[in-house]
């Protein structure tokens, strides 16, 4: 995944190009590089590394005079991250040039056509095929250059274009990657996300697939792949510029920790009208939801996870069966689906890849799909028929946590809405899910409490070179997420097991000392898992324990308790998840890591 950035007004593009990349440095950071279109024509400048690099290489981008120009900062997915395969990239006569975000499925076979043709390549990207294939198309018509492009090029792509006998245009235009366009004053710009934008505008408009955008000083024009002329609407963004800033924190994740009560808040109570569960986005009808007979829930990581502690939810709530699928095993197994099928696509930013393409086979089949989504306007959010969406706001850190813990809510508030709907649940038993729901944001910032005593049983962890994470059903499901958010941000290895099958063969990993952490939130498996814990204890491991406050028993089996709040065993993920959080970040931060931004991981993982 890559951010892209374009502007064209009456300021100096460069430094308003930099400032772009760095809000969409969390979409890919091995390489950067601008275009900028000055006086001696388009110049292009990149480097390998962070965007730091660049700045400093083009001091600011003052090295760059001109009030037009493209940039780019790129995870690489074709071709090593170094300076050649870094983005933009030129034609032949340096007279078109192109950023790209997304992966040309088709590009060796059009390498290969192009090559036939005289064009000689210099890097090893599919993007700088798309370069020459303007280049093969171009009579000095961009639309029509773009347009028999689109007809050609297989796969996912978001283009920033500039040609050089078109000063004063910007064009862009995407399929299945995320770009923006921000109409703002003095000058206009496209970006992969909104918090790219948000200094200069709020005033967005989203480009839908196989839609070109041309961008000047005063004006914005959408077409479509037949250079039609199209008329959109902008979205008015509602976030503060802060909010996609890390206001004060060291890191992002830290902040998104800080900010789920404020998320869970925002995403529940919207949702809650006088004593039920009121979901205006979801367009099904009360006899529609009757009608559905099975639900699989698909995903990828940490949305995954959410996705199995709600199989509990929504079976135990309102009686539906429930499959969960990983989104990359699920679009490969040829899914029994039929019209009374519901299948739920759950996604942060909406353009993870597996997860687009999952919700594409559930369409293919006919069967009803509904998405539950944080990044507004984004491909899965459009591509559903029905949308959730999770009012998280901007999701900065590598790791999710504030995404995470709406996704939960959502989803709680969905299974409660079918067992509203089908009549699984009593009036009053509904009033009580709906309280212990308006509770969860204060329980959260109560837990978040526990910080200190975290940060400091975290640093005893720094050198582990195992931690296991165990627990039964609902705590399965919150030690996966536990081990995830652990190892994707410190690297140290860690892996969750259902706890009853340690005696199956993962005990033998526990050595003296291994920390092994119970998940105890399911007051009727509570005495199961302590006696693993006693298994794994009696083999020198040692174990901390997240358990409801209450649960004073464990305190004989566990060297170290993390107690939260009480509330329906259908939603403790929401407040065992917390300590978990903070344990992983402090962890990761105590031995050096950039916790926002983990090595070899993107934000979103648009290619597969
Ligand atoms: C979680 O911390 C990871 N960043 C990753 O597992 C993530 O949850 C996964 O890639 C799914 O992303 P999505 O929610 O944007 O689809």
């Amino acid at each position: 995944m890559c951010g892209i950035v374009g502007y064209v007004g009456e300021n100096q593009a460069a430094p308003i190009l930099l400032d772009g990349l760095y809000k969409l440095e969390y979409r890919g950071y091995d390489s950067a590089g601008i275009a900028v279109y000055g006086e001696d024509g388009i110049k292009v400048v990149k480097a390998r590394g962070r965007l730091k690099v660049l700045d400093e290489m083009t001091h600011g981008g003052e090295m760059l005079p001109g009030t037009m120009g493209i940039g780019h900062t790129r995870w690489a997915t074709h071709g090593a991250p170094n300076d050649t395969n870094a983005h933009p990239h030129f034609n032949k006569d340096e007279s078109i040039v192109v950023v790209h975000n997304g992966i040309i499925e088709n590009y060796l076979k059009l390498k290969k056509k192009l090559e036939s043709k005289g064009y000689e390549f210099c890097s090893d990207t599919d993007t700088e095929v798309v370069a020459h294939l303007l280049d093969y198309y171009y009579d000095g018509n961009p639309l029509t250059a773009i347009s028999k492009i689109m007809h050609r090029v297989e796969g996912s792509y978001a283009l920033g274009i500039l040609f050089k006998d078109h000063p004063g245009e910007v064009y862009a235009v995407r399929k299945d990657s995320p770009l923006i366009v921000g109409r703002a004053k003095g000058g206009n710009l496209i970006a992969s996300d909104v918090p790219a934008v948000l200094k200069y505008t709020r005033s967005v408009y989203f480009i839908d697939n196989e839609e070109i955008a041309k961008l000047t000083r005063d004006t914005i024009t959408f077409y479509n792949i037949d250079e039609e002329p199209l008329q959109k609407t902008p979205t008015e963004i509602a976030w503060d510029i802060t909010a996609a800033e890390k206001g004060g924190y060291e890191y992002f994740m830290l902040k998104e920790i800080y900010e789920q009560p404020k998320a869970i808040a925002d995403t529940l109570n919207p949702r809650i009208k006088d004593g039920r569960i009121v979901i205006e986005e979801l367009k099904m009808s009360d006899d529609e939801m009757r009608q559905i007979r099975k639900i699989f829930i698909v995903a990828c990581g940490s949305a995954y996870h959410t996705g199995v502690t709600s199989k509990y939810v929504f079976e135990g709530l309102a009686r539906i069966p429930v499959e969960v699928d990983l989104a990359s095993e699920f679009r490969y197994r040829s899914p029994i689906l039929d019209e009374q099928t519901l299948v739920i696509i759950i996604s942060q930013s909406g353009e993870t890849a597996d997860s687009l393409a999952a919700l594409r086979l559930a369409k293919s089949q006919g069967v009803r799909t509904l998405g539950i989504v944080n990044v507004v306007g984004s491909s899965i959010a459009r591509e559903a028929d029905n949308v959730i969406y999770t009012w998280a706001g901007p999701e900065i850190a590598v790791a999710t946590t504030k995404a995470y813990s709406t996704q939960l809510i959502a989803e709680y508030l969905l299974a409660l809405k079918f067992a509203q709907v089908r009549g699984t649940v009593t009036d009053e038993e509904m009033e009580g899910y709906i309280r212990e729901l308006k509770m969860i944001p204060d329980q959260v910032e109560l837990t978040l409490g526990n910080k200190e005593k975290i940060q400091k049983f975290a640093n005893r962890y720094l050198a582990a070179k195992d931690i296991f994470f165990i627990g039964r059903g609902i705590d399965y499901a919150i030690s996966m997420e536990g081990s995830l958010k652990l190892k994707e941000i410190s690297y140290i290895h860690s892996d969750a097991y259902a706890a009853g099958e340690l005696k199956h063969g993962t005990i033998s990993l526990i050595e003296e000392g291994t920390l092994v952490t119970a998940v105890l939130t399911q007051e009727e498996l509570y005495k199961k898992t302590m006696s693993n814990m006693v298994e794994v204890r009696s083999r020198g491991a040692f174990v901390m324990a997240v358990t409801n406050t209450g649960n004073q028993e464990v305190e004989k089996t566990a060297d170290f308790v993390i107690y939260i709040p009480q509330t329906n065993k259908y939603f403790t993920n929401s407040l065992a998840i917390i300590p978990l959080q903070l344990f992983g970040y402090y962890v990761a931060l105590g031995r050096g890591c950039d916790v926002d931004k983990p090595r070899n991981l993107a934000k979103s993982v648009t290619v597969e």
